[in-house]
């Protein structure tokens, strides 16, 4: 460990993405503050090298090994180790860093997340889909190992700093806010024919592909939900979604004398990614302020979820517990990736997690106990869903 004035050390998985970028850029500017230890990537070597040498990374991964000899050449004379595949992904998460930034996307990120839970680090997660596939694990492994989980979604961010842990028993309820996404006002009918490139044009973030595409189904906000049950040991009848198309409050805390504690800034993801880098301190965020006079109101409505059945299913998939949310989330990482490429309509993207979920109900797989269990889980939900796509692609735009 470091000592209290020695900067901390920080590695990044999944550093190339959104969140890993904002994350680098807060360090950038603090450098007697933090220093990085180990960054990720899936396949962008050329990139993960360039940040690796810019930050003064000691270790750098690739999590295809195909991308490894490009990652050795563009690092070649500087010192830095290059490392591929799953098991080098593990030993960046468990490098001895202070603090390890989970922003993996998808359940590509469990095994390396869970690694570094184990060996007690701070998390700072924003992998949503470690909590939704195997969050009584994860929770479990983060108690038993002194690990502490730090939100990074503004809305768990937001709940964090509302919720008095010494006040739990007086909690009401806890109140989520959705942008609604891009689609929120389109005719129902017209979303048949809603295109990759216009679900990831988000009217207030600016995110990686794959949260895009769940922000405009809602599913976004429907792992969002499973995440704080877990995250917060919330019942799911306490938990509640409201759209706010502003997206300038991101979450509040109900308790049972009639307080609401809510948490309010900008939509830009580096407040969050800066609260929990400082965390219990704060850091300088380089982020608009908000100004509640030139916004003049903010507005909430109840989520459709005629429209939104993606977050009808992750509810329901919440409330029936087992193994339910691990498939959700396999289910719609397979139908995000299709919709991204063309070839199944933006509906059917719920319509395959719908169907996904149907056969689970008949063969009943359970809370997973084990990494392996969960990924066991996973891989039969792929496969099922691949099994339910024909059908759709029939119908391919
Ligand atoms: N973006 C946001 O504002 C935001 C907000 C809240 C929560 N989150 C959550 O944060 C996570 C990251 O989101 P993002 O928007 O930053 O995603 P992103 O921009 O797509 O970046 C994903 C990162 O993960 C790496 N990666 C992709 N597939 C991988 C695999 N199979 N194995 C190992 N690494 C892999 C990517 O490497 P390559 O560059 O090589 O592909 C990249 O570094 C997601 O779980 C998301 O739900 C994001």
């Amino acid at each position: 460990m470091t000592t209290s004035n020695a900067p901390q050390r920080i590695s990044i998985l999944g550093a190339t993405g959104s969140i890993g970028l904002n994350t680098l850029d807060l360090i950038g500017r603090v450098p007697d503050r933090y220093s990085v230890e180990a960054v990720t990537a899936n396949r962008n070597a050329v990139a993960l090298a360039d940040l690796a040498r810019k930050h003064g990374a000691t270790f750098a991964v690739v999590a295809d090994p195909d991308a490894y000899a490009d990652l050795k050449a563009a690092l070649a004379g500087s010192g830095i180790e290059a490392g591929a595949g799953p098991e080098a992904l593990v030993e960046a998460a468990t490098r001895p860093a202070d603090r390890v930034m989970a922003a993996i996307v998808g359940a590509a990120g469990l095994a390396p997340t869970l690694a570094a839970v184990r060996r007690g680090a701070t998390i700072l997660l924003a992998n949503k889909e470690c909590l939704v596939s195997a969050g009584a694990l994860f929770m479990n492994a983060a108690r038993q190992s002194g690990a502490c989980i730090l939100p990074v979604d503004s809305e768990h961010s937001a709940i964090f700093q509302a919720l008095d842990p010494a006040q739990t028993k007086n909690i009401e309820r806890v109140t989520l806010t959705a942008s609604g996404g891009p689609f929120r006002t389109w005719p129902v009918d017209r979303l048949t024919d809603a295109r990759p490139e216009e679900a990831v044009r988000h009217p207030n973030w600016s995110m990686g592909a794959k949260i895009s595409v769940d922000s405009a189904t809602m599913m976004n906000k429907g792992l969002e939900l499973i995440e704080a049950h877990h995250l917060f040991d919330i019942a799911p009848e306490c938990l509640d979604v409201l759209v706010h198309p502003e997206s300038i409050v991101h979450g509040f805390v109900a308790y049972r004398d009639g307080s609401v504690v809510a948490q309010l800034s900008e939509p830009d993801m580096r407040t969050p990614i800066a609260y929990s880098l400082a965390w219990p301190d704060r850091i300088e965020a380089p982020t608009p302020r908000l100004d509640l006079a030139a916004l003049g109101k903010l507005t909430f409505e109840k989520p459709d979820l005629e429209r939104f059945p993606a977050l009808r299913l992750a509810i329901g998939a919440m409330e029936s517990g087992g193994g339910a949310a691990t498939v959700l989330n396999a289910a719609n990482e397979i139908a995000v990736n299709l919709f991204l490429q063309n070839r199944i309509r933006f509906p059917d993207i719920s319509q395959i997690v719908e169907d996904v979920l149907e056969k689970q109900i008949l063969e009943g797989a359970g809370e997973p106990a084990s990494l392996e269990d969960a990924l066991e889980i996973d891989r039969w939900a792929r496969d099922v869903a691949h099994a339910v796509i024909p059908e759709r692609l029939d119908r391919a735009v």
